[in-house]
């Protein structure tokens, strides 16, 4: 109830300025070490890495990995930082990101704005620092806007070397439907270029990191598959089960605002379909993250029945507050 009160005063306010004035605070509360124990333990072993619990902070949420003991103090499992470029960008002008509280949804267009590789690779180190900082930490990677899409592989492997030694794994983000062109390295060949890049780097270190590939909800069954058997060609650790859509399927609402990802509610069908589908079919080679529309209790059950080893969750974050992750996961 309380949560609701604020809640509709936050949502008078512009979504991205809400956002921003939250990070400044959780930032603060990320600066002091000490007392991070307030999450749920409910543990898994996945690539020998320990996750507190499933539920973690999807990717786009903290870009730039400023405040990962607040995720810790809120309960989160682990967190995903990014998505980070190798050249800091300003991403898409404002208005880009819009409410749409009737359908619990987000839709945003953002592009990518982030601080850039460098900068995000010390800001993960000092937080690294913090003796009760537990909880693992993905590194999301995308393709900076200004670097064509033939040299990405190139662009892609800044990001890795400058960030690679402070993730616990690492994904490989090729679709984000708001950076041009990014979708198109969902094409195996495309793929296959980018991963055999970074999967030659990533064999070359002395620890070498779990790395997995982020793909579109808006695919097709045939080239989600196909997408699929490339990470499994390339031995990848898993796949993260999807994005945002750029479908607006029975949204009226949503005709006002313009291009961008869809997220929350709306997406759980067609993520779930599509995570339930590869995981049939890869799931001996593959572990997969379950993230689109996770908003309560039941939606992060039926996730984890469809096939996922771990869950994320963004908008169903914001909708829910700061007791979203306990509230699915108390027994
Ligand atoms: C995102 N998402 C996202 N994903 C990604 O890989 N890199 C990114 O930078 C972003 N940025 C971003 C910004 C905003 C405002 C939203 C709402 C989402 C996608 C996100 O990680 C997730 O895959 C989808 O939002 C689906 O999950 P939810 O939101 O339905 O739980």
């Amino acid at each position: 109830m309380l949560w609701k009160n604020i809640r509709r005063l936050l949502f008078m306010a512009d979504a991205e300025k809400v956002h921003h004035a939250a990070m400044k605070a959780l930032k603060i509360s990320s600066a002091y070490d000490g007392f991070a124990g307030g999450y749920i333990k409910d543990s898994r072993c996945l690539w020998n890495i320990n996750f507190l619990n499933p539920m973690g902070l999807a990717a786009g949420f903290d870009k730039n990995g400023e405040c990962l003991l607040a995720w810790q103090r809120l309960g989160f499992g682990y967190v995903e930082v990014g998505t980070v470029t190798a050249v800091a960008q300003e991403g898409n002008p404002k208005p880009r990101l819009f409410r749409l509280p009737e359908e619990l949804a987000l839709i945003n267009r953002l592009g990518f704005n982030n601080q850039g590789a460098r900068q995000v690779a010390q800001n993960i180190t000092l937080q690294r620092k913090h003796s009760s900082l537990k909880i693992p930490i993905g590194i999301n990677i995308g393709k900076s806007k200004v670097t064509p899409l033939e040299k990405a592989a190139a662009d892609y492997l800044i990001s890795f070397n400058l960030l690679a030694d402070l993730a616990d794994y690492v994904v490989i983000n090729v679709s984000s439907p708001n950076t041009p062109g990014l979708r198109d390295l969902q094409a195996t060949k495309a793929l296959s270029e980018l991963l055999e890049v970074i999967c030659n780097a990533n064999q070359k270190r002395k620890i070498k990191k779990p790395i997995l590939l982020k793909l579109a909800p808006d695919l097709s069954v045939e080239d989600a598959n196909a997408c699929a058997k490339v990470a499994t060609q390339f031995n990848l650790s898993g796949l993260v089960i999807s994005n945002t859509t750029i479908s607006r399927d029975g949204i009226k609402s949503a005709e006002q605002f313009g291009a961008g990802g869809l997220s929350g509610k709306p997406l759980f069908t067609q993520s779930t379909n599509m995570l339930k589908i590869l995981h049939a079919e890869h799931k001996t080679k593959l572990k997969f993250i379950g993230v689109g529309g996770i908003t309560d209790k039941s939606t992060a059950k039926i996730k984890l029945n469809s096939g996922a080893d771990l869950l994320q969750a963004y908008t169903g974050f914001i909708y829910g507050g700061p007791g979203f992750v306990r509230n699915i996961l108390k027994k």
